[in-house]
């Protein structure tokens, strides 16, 4: 194992009526002005506004609403949340949505304390934010665990890239599950793929040796797979949509990542090809893994052999380390078929004329994987998905 230090500062109020019994208390510790922000509007459509509204002005909060947040926020909007808190005295922000409402505040948080352009600061100056407005999220959305980190990913319009900023971690997070129950089907399923991808990328990091945190990892990935199954044979199975919302924060919450440096590559590339294409975060994933995981051959063959194994059930009697690894990538790129996600970019409607050579040169090599890609091999893993 790596040395570590672990401390974790984001509270988790998890289960039902979790806004109910935990709000209010929350909101007493913070002055009397909200930024409320949220997405498109699902969060109208199904109730979860009007209960929030309601007891925000019952704990005698004044509102102001910072709306149309967009999958795969932008960094316009970034700014705009923050010249609306700067404008309006923002003491608190509470974050209601899924991984694009919850990173964008992330950066709003810390742009609105900092005179530079938060951008220049974190990639030019090299300059890590210190000061942020106070938050809280509630998560209608889940998969990407973002409510318990302090990374948002942003997509620079202008510089054409999508890219990680660090802001601010929340103070709390409600994560009632009865909340994504309107979530679409597509959407569940995209976002819990999101969460085993979390998973597998922690995973594939290094050290190599198999350490306590991988071994959580494995159940974690084991519960994901079989709760998306249990989803799919019954949508409304509130069980299994418990255990989804918590693997999605478990993923992301450090618990997986102690005394292990990440890998992330296909994070990196599908980042960089959400920024040309503005594709869907979790549907990308699944295209993209089979595909790099078949270039990490054969250095990766040990770590994939052990999840053939114990994620898996893969029988590993006569078969050799190669023949395993081998047979946990067809054994996910059939599960991937099996729950409906995408398996090549046309059926996600990425056409031939996107410039992969430009999205391979644009994405970050990725330090904590155990092969050491070039951009070139990048490109020929985008090819490879079309
Ligand atoms: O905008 P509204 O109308 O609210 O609709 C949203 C949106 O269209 C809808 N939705 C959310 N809750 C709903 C609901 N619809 C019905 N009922 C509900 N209860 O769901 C759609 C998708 O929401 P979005 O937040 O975009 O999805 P997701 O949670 O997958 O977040 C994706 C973003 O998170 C980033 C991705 O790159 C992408 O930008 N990620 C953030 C991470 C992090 N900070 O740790 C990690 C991830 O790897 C990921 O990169
Ligand atoms: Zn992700």
């Amino acid at each position: 194992m790596n040395t570590f230090t672990y401390s974790y500062p984001v509270k988790a109020y998890f289960g039902e009526k979790a806004a109910e019994k935990n709000l209010a208390a929350e909101l007493s510790k913070y002055g009397e002005n909200v930024l409320l922000a949220y997405g498109g509007g699902s969060v109208k459509k199904n109730g979860i506004y009007d209960e929030l509204v309601g007891i925000l002005k019952n704990a005698g909060k004044k509102i102001t609403e910072f709306t149309g947040i967009m999958s795969n926020p932008t960094y316009e909007k970034v700014q705009e949340g923050a010249k609306l808190a700067k404008e309006n005295q923002i003491d608190f922000i509470l974050a209601v949505g899924g991984g694009s409402v919850i990173d964008c505040c992330k950066v709003v948080s810390a742009q609105a304390k900092l005179d530079e352009d938060i951008w220049d600061f974190e990639y030019v100056q090299h300059g890590v934010p210190s000061e942020f407005i106070p938050m809280g999220a509630v998560v209608t959305a889940f998969g990407t665990g973002a409510e318990m980190n302090n990374g948002a990913v942003i997509t620079n319009e202008e510089k054409k890239s999508k890219s990680p900023l660090w802001g601010a971690f929340y103070d709390f997070a409600v994560l009632d599950p009865d909340y994504t129950m309107t979530m679409p089907m597509k959407q569940v399923i995209s976002g819990a793929f999101d969460s085993l991808s979390h998973s597998m990328e922690t995973y594939m990091g290094s050290p190599r040796e198999v350490n306590l945190s991988d071994e959580i990892n494995e159940a974690t990935q084991r519960n994901i797979i079989r709760n998306i199954r249990a989803t799919l044979r019954n949508p409304d199975d509130r069980q299994a949509r418990s255990e989804l919302v918590w693997a999605a924060a478990m993923a992301e919450n450090g618990i997986l990542k102690i005394g292990k440096v990440t890998d992330f590559q296909c994070h990196m590339l599908e980042h960089q090809l959400g920024a040309y294409t503005d594709c869907n975060h979790g549907q990308g994933l699944a295209v993209l893994h089979p595909a790099l995981y078949r270039h990490m051959l054969p250095e990766a063959a040990p770590q994939f052999a052990r999840l053939a194994v114990e994620v898996w059930g893969i029988d590993a009697s006569g078969k050799s380390e190669g023949e395993l690894a081998d047979a946990f990538i067809d054994a996910l790129a059939s599960f991937i078929k099996e729950i409906g996600l995408p398996t090549t970019f046309a059926e996600m409607g990425i056409g031939t004329d996107t410039d992969f050579k430009a999205i391979a040169e644009s994405t970050i090599l990725a330090g904590g994987c155990v092969k050491k890609f070039t951009p070139e091999e990048l490109c020929e893993v985008l090819e490879e998905c079309m």
